[in-house]
């Protein structure tokens, strides 16, 4: 019985991961459902792709385990996404808000459109979720939202105007959470990546490595090295075992923090 709650932390614990169909919050989803959480994977990907992930997933660590979809730039959908996955999982304990774009462009370049989508998704789609996940956690008195920020939540760099705006909105809405909810038993943290290797970094490695005229894998390491004093990426399951952590009952009181995990970046 020990061994299995000390295996099993999060045995019984229900979770939502947005963007979970791949990279980082497939990792995360990974994470929670190896420690015994009901999870829902809930992505951009085709019905059936998605639904045979989350039974590879349900399979794989014997628990319950769906797919959702729901468009994060879109508020009622994100509502509904919530409602759907309560019902599909008889409540919810832990959401994480992992779903994110980029885009790159100087700010005197900058389409307006990319400009709100991006904070659509990055930003406003976290406070829907948060709005719309609360009052069923305060009910029962317990819960733990991480939000997937970014380094770029704490500093800046050039050509990320709407990202870094909607990262550092981010962290701040974080600490608000945290704060009003601080005697409810929920926990609200942000997580501050540096470079993790996944898609959404694919684009970035490309354009270096046509710019400098490199090999991907040389465009890669001069990306991190650019930023990092560790030249290596972190892994998306790294990722996972902190919002696992964060879950955890030992994370009961870390709370309204911005956790870097980004090999030096924000040390110097
Ligand atoms: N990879 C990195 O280096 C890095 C660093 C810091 C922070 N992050 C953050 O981590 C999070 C995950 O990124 P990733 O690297 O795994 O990239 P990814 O592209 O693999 O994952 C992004 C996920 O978000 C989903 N998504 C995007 N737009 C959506 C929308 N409108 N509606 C619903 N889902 C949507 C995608 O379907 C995908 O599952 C993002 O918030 C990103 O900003 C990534």
């Amino acid at each position: 019985m020990q061994e299995v709650s000390h295996t099993r932390p999060l045995a019984g614990r229900r979770a939502l991961v947005t963007g979970s169909s791949s990279g980082i919050g497939l990792a995360i989803a990974e994470a929670l459902a190896k420690a015994g959480a009901a999870v829902v994977v809930h992505g951009l990907v085709p019905q059936a792709e998605g639904q045979a992930l989350a039974a590879q997933i349900a399979d794989a660590h014997l628990v319950p385990c769906v797919f959702l979809e729901g468009d994060m730039s879109n508020a009622d959908a994100i509502t509904g996404l919530i409602e759907q996955a309560q019902a599909a999982l008889g409540g919810l304990d832990i959401l994480v808000n992992n779903a994110g774009v980029q885009f790159t462009a100087r700010t005197e370049n900058f389409p307006i459109e990319r400009w709100q989508s991006v904070l659509n998704i990055n930003l406003t789609g976290c406070f829907v979720a948060i709005k719309a996940a609360l009052p069923a956690m305060q009910q029962q008195g317990f819960g733990r939202i991480v939000n997937i920020a970014s380094v770029h939540g704490l500093v800046a760099s050039v050509e990320k105007a709407a990202y870094v705006a909607a990262k550092h909105g981010l962290v701040g809405l974080t600490k608000v959470v945290a704060l009003e909810n601080a005697e409810q038993g929920i926990t609200c943290n942000a997580i501050c990546p540096g470079w993790v290797d996944t898609a959404i970094v694919a684009k970035q490695v490309t354009a270096r490595a046509e710019r400098d005229q490199l090999t991907e894998a040389d465009a890669r390491r001069a990306l991190v090295q650019d930023k990092q004093p560790m030249s290596r990426m972190t892994a998306p399951a790294a990722i996972g075992d902190l919002v696992r952590f964060l879950c955890s009952d030992s994370g009961q009181t870390l709370t309204g923090a911005a956790l870097p995990v980004d090999g030096g970046w924000t040390a110097q």
